[in-house]
């Protein structure tokens, strides 16, 4: 990397491989990322540690991991600014999450919302991991000093735990650690799914009309749109109580980049029908070249390997200067072998 990227604020942000990035990852996070090269050095990775807190199959892993990487890129992070990587490829993360798990309360972790949401959807399965999940997340954060976490809202509170975290450790041991601060998108922090616009659009729906996959193709992106749930009346506004119609408003304004103001205006006096068909022309055009660099790239797997490890041994060695505060901090004997 050029030497003045050394002053630059550094953007770090993760994603799980869990399946195909939905409309609400990338309206709330990646698409965010692209632009944020030139300001910020970036470093943005594949979860695959996090993904294995619920059972998936490791073929499924393996195959979900590399297709996420192709997606990353895909969707405009370029690698001659930032570094994408795999999280199980950099081990300092968990090294660090030991170190930081003693600086965690166990109270703190009972009341991250994500936690109980998923305890109640796999309750016979809720391992530690699943438990500890957000003290992973504050090492992936804190072991590159990161000035600032873009994710969508969903992800505040872990943030904030990581916060609290930091501020810890540095209150016992002295100061050691960036306190990051959250990048919320200005539109489209919380995309809603198409079916229940209560609830927000998540990879484990298990209603597909629920849920735009970023490499659907225009037929079913168009199909999904006419039918997402929207209310009674008939009126294009943005209102409290009309969660769908909300939602098709702040999709279709950050998809065209028009403010909500001018796109209620736009479709003035319109009917839902012809509302919902803009709304699904527009995401499948805005889509259409994620799709297509992703299908090109997915082929590539020599360069996508060749990428993700010059990018891991990059971070390896960026996050090694901060396990060896710490670990020096805490009172372990130093090594000659890191
Ligand atoms: P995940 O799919 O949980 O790995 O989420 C990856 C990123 O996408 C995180 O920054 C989330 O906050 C964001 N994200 C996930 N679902 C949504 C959604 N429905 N609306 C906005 N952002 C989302
Ligand atoms: N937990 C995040 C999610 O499910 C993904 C993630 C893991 C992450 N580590 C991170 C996001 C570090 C930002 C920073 O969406």
């Amino acid at each position: 990397m050029a030497d003045a990227s050394a002053e630059k604020k550094l953007i770090l942000s993760g994603i799980q491989p869990t399946g195909t990035f939905t409309l609400g990852n990338y309206i709330g996070a990646v698409r965010n990322w692209g632009p944020l090269q030139d300001e910020y050095r970036c470093l943005y990775f594949i979860a695959d540690q996090h993904a294995i807190t619920v059972k998936i199959e490791p073929a499924e892993l393996r195959k979900k991991t590399l297709e996420a990487y192709a997606q990353l890129l895909a969707c405009g992070i370029d690698l001659n600014k930032s570094l994408v990587f795999i999280q199980s490829h950099v081990p300092t993360h968990s090294q660090l999450m030991w170190v930081l798990n003693c600086s965690t309360q166990f109270g703190e972790l009972s009341r991250m919302t994500q936690f109980k949401d998923k305890s109640r959807k796999h309750p016979d399965d809720i391992n530690a991991g699943l438990f500890d999940y957000p003290v992973l997340m504050a090492a992936d954060i804190l072991i590159y000093q990161a000035d600032m976490v873009p994710v969508g809202v969903d992800q505040m509170q872990h943030l904030e735990l990581a916060r609290n975290i930091a501020n810890r450790f540095n209150g016992r041991y002295g100061e050691t650690l960036k306190v990051p601060e959250g990048y919320i998108p200005p539109i489209g922090a919380k995309v809603m799914s198409l079916q229940d616009p209560t609830k927000k659009m998540s990879k484990s729906d298990t209603n597909p009309n629920a849920v735009i996959l970023i490499l659907d193709d225009k037929d079913t992106i168009i199909r999904k749109f006419k039918r997402a749930v929207t209310d009674s009346d008939t009126e294009i506004a943005f209102k409290e109580g009309k969660d769908g119609i909300n939602n098709l408003l702040t999709i279709y304004s950050a998809v065209s980049g028009k403010t909500i103001e001018e796109s209620v205006k736009e479709f003035e006096g319109q009917g839902y029908g012809t509302f919902k068909m803009a709304v699904g022309e527009a995401v499948a055009d805005h889509l259409a070249p994620v799709r297509e660099e992703y299908a090109r790239l997915i082929q590539d797997k020599a360069y996508l390997k060749e990428c993700y490890t010059r990018c891991a041994g990059e971070a390896l060695k960026m996050s090694y200067r901060t396990l060896n505060k710490v670990y020096k901090k805490v009172g372990f004997v130093p090594t000659e072998l890191r």
